[in-house]
């Protein structure tokens, strides 16, 4: 068999290099990097000093307290998460051929989902106990971007791009819902209440780039209403007080109120044409070269987890 010799730069160049570039490129900070590979800052530093010298060109600009990769560094970086993702790929093929379902799994779910996703991971991780999960939540703007560069394995989104370039499949269903304080002046009305009503309400939204904001924007926009924005906040549990201290009314996924709704201090309004239906699908980058975990994992939520 040919022996391809590795380059110049490989028989310079470590593999522990490549990881701490990697990671403060994707981390954008030194800081964060060497927590993540529990190193100190000097050997970070040190390592990039290195790998800098050997490449012969510097991969990072600094600018006040921020890094950016320098167009050689953003090459090294496409190259390096090439080298990782055929590793990451080489160790489930050797974990399945010794018949153990062993390896890594990279999830990325949109906000909401992270009352859901952790579940199914939990049985998952029962059910292998080798594999070891790391889960990123992000709202939807954020998890199209990671999907875009190929950050992860798998993600769980509303409303995936509908185009050959992407393969999503149906995971949930995801109910949007009207929530109000249970002493909401609403909650006393007979009757469904309609979206007129809820629009004229002092409304909580979440912030531009959430699909939840989306998904209620094209709804009433639907219904030639436009909401009372009273104020935008950035996450669910957010929405929630603010909804609970009677600040106004809001729309949220059914599965963020699953550990409250019975005593809480939200309630589920009734409203017509309400709720609105956001399923979430799973899936990955066309022509992606799924892991085997992956794939498992993908088998494992079609069979297990269809119900809400
Ligand atoms: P969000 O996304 O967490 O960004 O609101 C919800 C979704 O796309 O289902």
């Amino acid at each position: 068999m040919d022996r391809p010799l590795p380059s110049a730069l490989a028989r310079r160049i470590s593999f522990r290099q490549l990881q701490v570039f990697e990671s403060i490129a994707r981390n954008e900070s030194f800081t964060r990097a060497a927590e993540e590979l529990f190193l100190t800052q000097p050997t970070v530093s040190m390592q990039i000093k290195k790998l800098q010298e050997n490449v012969g060109t510097t991969l990072f600009d600094h600018i006040g307290k921020k890094v950016f990769l320098t167009e050689t560094g953003k090459e090294l970086f496409k190259s390096t998460r090439g080298i990782l993702e055929h590793l990451s790929y080489f160790e489930m093929q050797a974990s399945d051929l010794q018949g153990m379902k062993a390896g890594h799994l990279r999830l990325a779910v949109v906000t909401t989902a992270k009352y859901y996703a952790p579940y199914k991971l939990g049985l998952f991780c029962q059910q292998y106990p080798g594999i070891e999960v790391s889960l990123k939540v992000t709202n939807r703007e954020r998890i199209l971007e990671r999907l875009h560069q190929n950050e992860d394995d798998l993600y769980i989104i509303g409303q995936p791009p509908e185009d050959k370039n992407h393969c999503f499949t149906y995971l949930v269903e995801n109910p949007l819902v009207v929530i109000a304080a249970k002493d909401y002046h609403l909650t006393r009305v007979q009757g469904p209440l309609t979206a007129k009503h809820i629009a004229t309400q002092p409304f909580i939204i979440r912030e531009l780039g959430s699909g939840t904001r989306s998904a209620v924007e094209n709804y009433f926009r639907r219904c030639n209403l436009s909401l009372n924005i009273k104020m935008e906040l950035g996450s669910n549990e957010a929405i929630k007080h603010a909804v609970a201290s009677g600040l106004g009314v809001s729309v949220v996924s059914r599965h963020t109120l699953s550990m409250e709704l019975r005593n809480g201090p939200v309630v589920e309004l009734d409203v017509d044409g309400f709720p609105i239906s956001w399923p979430w699908y799973i899936g990955y980058p066309a022509g992606k070269n799924l892991s085997v975990v992956a794939k498992t994992f993908l088998d494992f939520v079609h069979k297990k987890a269809i119900k809400t």
